[in-house]
């Protein structure tokens, strides 16, 4: 249902990136109402991830590879939250160019793409070099919080720009004019980009820890005999 609900809605919510553009304004409509009902199915399968681990919660304890996993459909469920209200034509209104854009394309791309892919990463490499696990499970527990921290980080100062740049470019004088320059809004936004570059190093240098360790076990003498893994062998 997840996979069918994507494919047959996500098409009809892209007007959502053209709101108050050259696009008719009943396309942008469309987009809007479409995206709003795409947070059923995304929602659907964020709970099918996370009702997986039922009678399972204690091995977020030890499993550090795990965690990567459901903090990764947590960011699912947060972006996918998120894109619908922003979809609203009156809160894109105010998100629209602006930094909080930024924020939730990280939030997909950092929290959810990243994190899964990372959480894979360390689940497949043992299985396909033969090892008994990764070189070490305390770095995988350093990286998820690096990780977790750097993209905390990330979304939460663009959110803060991200309204903040809104208010400033809507606001006006009683005479008409604009009360703020596009300039001096760049300037107030450095702050976030200050706390946005400490969230990027801190997800740097998660990844490179994974590098270190992937290098490790790769390279670790203590393979196990291929007969002697639970892998299916190829005939
Ligand atoms: C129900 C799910 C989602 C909805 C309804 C949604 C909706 C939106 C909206 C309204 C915008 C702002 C458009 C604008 O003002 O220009 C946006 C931007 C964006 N979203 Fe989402 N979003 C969803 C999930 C996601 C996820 C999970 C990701 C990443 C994995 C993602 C990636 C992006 C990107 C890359 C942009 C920026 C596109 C650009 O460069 O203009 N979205 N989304
Ligand atoms: C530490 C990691 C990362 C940092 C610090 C970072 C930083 C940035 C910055 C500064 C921008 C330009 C924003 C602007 O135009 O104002 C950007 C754009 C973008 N990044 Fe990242 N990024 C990171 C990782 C990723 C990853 C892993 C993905 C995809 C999986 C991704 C996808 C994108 C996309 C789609 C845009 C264009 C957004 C738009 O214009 O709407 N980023 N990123």
């Amino acid at each position: 249902m997840h996979f069918w609900a994507l494919i047959s809605v996500y098409v009809w919510a892209g007007g959502h990136h053209l709101h108050y553009s050259a696009l008719p304004d009943w396309a942008q409509s469309l987009g809007m109402v479409m995206s709003l009902i795409l947070l059923a199915p995304s929602w659907g399968g964020m709970i099918n991830g996370m009702m997986t681990l039922s009678g399972a919660w204690h091995k977020l304890r030890t499993d550090p590879t795990l965690r990567f996993l459901v903090v990764s459909l947590s960011f699912y469920g947060m972006s996918t939250f998120e894109g619908p209200m922003m979809s609203i034509k009156t809160v894109n209104a105010l998100s629209h160019n602006t930094d909080w854009t930024i924020g939730h394309v990280h939030a997909g791309a950092l929290g959810w793409v990243a994190m899964i892919s990372i959480g894979a990463i360390y689940h497949l490499l043992p299985v396909l070099t033969g090892q008994k696990s990764m070189w070490s499970v305390r770095l995988i527990n350093t990286h998820f919080w690096l990780a977790t921290i750097g993209t905390v980080l990330y979304i939460a100062s663009m959110w803060v720009n991200g309204i903040l740049q809104g208010l400033m470019w809507r606001a006006f004088n009683a005479d008409g004019s604009l009360t703020y320059s596009f300039v001096e809004s760049v300037e107030a936004s450095y702050p976030g980009y200050f706390v946005r570059f400490l969230g990027g190093a801190f997800f740097l240098a998660g990844m490179l820890l994974m590098a270190y360790n992937a290098y490790r076990t790769v390279s670790s003498e203590d393979a196990i005999e291929p007969e002697k893994t639970a892998q299916p062998q190829l005939a």
